[in-house]
């Protein structure tokens, strides 16, 4: 048994946080976990891990540059500068369709990636990757690389942004799987996962124990059996989950 001490602040950092209209990002990301998508795009940054798990998809279906990335990781300026030129340029309606407010981006988090299926004329705001070909080999396969697709049409209503067939977001494995299957977005998952009080009752899945934890205290002290492997993510609203596999 050890034991593992929880922070408050952790509740701002992780592969779940929940980045939104109401959620703003309260944490910079650590400019270090950041890496270039690859030689080609020097200037597309996304976190480390998401862009190993994304250069894994692309090599698996054989994407050859098929699909390229667009944007990735986007300071506080960059975003306000998208957002300003999108209201000149497209008006306010379109504007809050597809871009979110600064500090309310999933990509000033890295863990966000717009794709387009490669083409002439690529549009920033709105690439295409379309529900065919190589880009719904890469939808068939995102999950089991912790990917999900953010934005969709039945759930405008819920994440406030219009469907964005482009953009992308990792939250890591086992999430991405059960996200999908339960045909949730990410912000009814958060909510859902809520009722997996650590301790108490957890949502299994292929051999995963996943739980949360209300942070409503500077610090928190949780007991892990030594053959627990245990990941944590804050889900940058109010708590902590707890993703669990037990070693065999
Ligand atoms: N296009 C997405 C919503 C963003 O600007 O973060
Ligand atoms: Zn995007």
């Amino acid at each position: 048994m050890r034991s593992i001490l929880l922070k408050r602040e952790y509740v701002f950092y992780g592969n779940l946080i929940l980045v939104n209209g109401e959620h703003k990002i309260k944490e910079e990301v650590k400019k270090y976990n950041l890496k270039p998508f690859d030689e080609k795009y020097p200037n597309i940054l996304l976190d480390y891990n998401a862009n190993l798990e994304l250069q894994n998809i692309l090599k698996e279906i054989g994407s050859e540059r098929k699909i390229v990335p667009v944007s990735g990781y986007r300071d506080f300026t960059e975003q306000v500068e998208i957002y300003e030129n999108s209201l000149k340029e497209n008006g306010e309606r379109f504007t809050k369709k597809y871009v979110a407010y600064p500090n309310c981006s999933e990509h000033q988090t890295g863990l966000a990636i717009d794709l387009a299926l490669s083409q002439k004329n690529i549009d920033f705001i709105r690439p295409k990757f379309p529900y065919t070909g190589i880009c719904k080999k890469f939808r068939n396969v995102m999950a089991e690389y912790g990917f999900i697709e953010r934005y969709t049409k039945d759930k405008e209503q819920i994440t406030r942004i219009a469907s964005e067939e482009w953009h992308f977001r990792y939250v890591g494995f086992p999430h991405s799987k059960i996200i999908i299957q339960n045909h949730m977005c990410l912000e009814e998952y958060i909510q859902y996962l809520k009722d997996f009080e650590f301790g108490k009752k957890a949502l299994t899945f292929e051999g995963y124990e996943i739980s949360y934890i209300k942070m409503n205290e500077d610090m928190k002290q949780i007991q892990i059996e030594d053959n627990e492997m245990i990941t944590i993510s804050g889900n940058n609203d109010d708590g902590i989950i707890i993703t669990k596999k037990v070693r065999k």
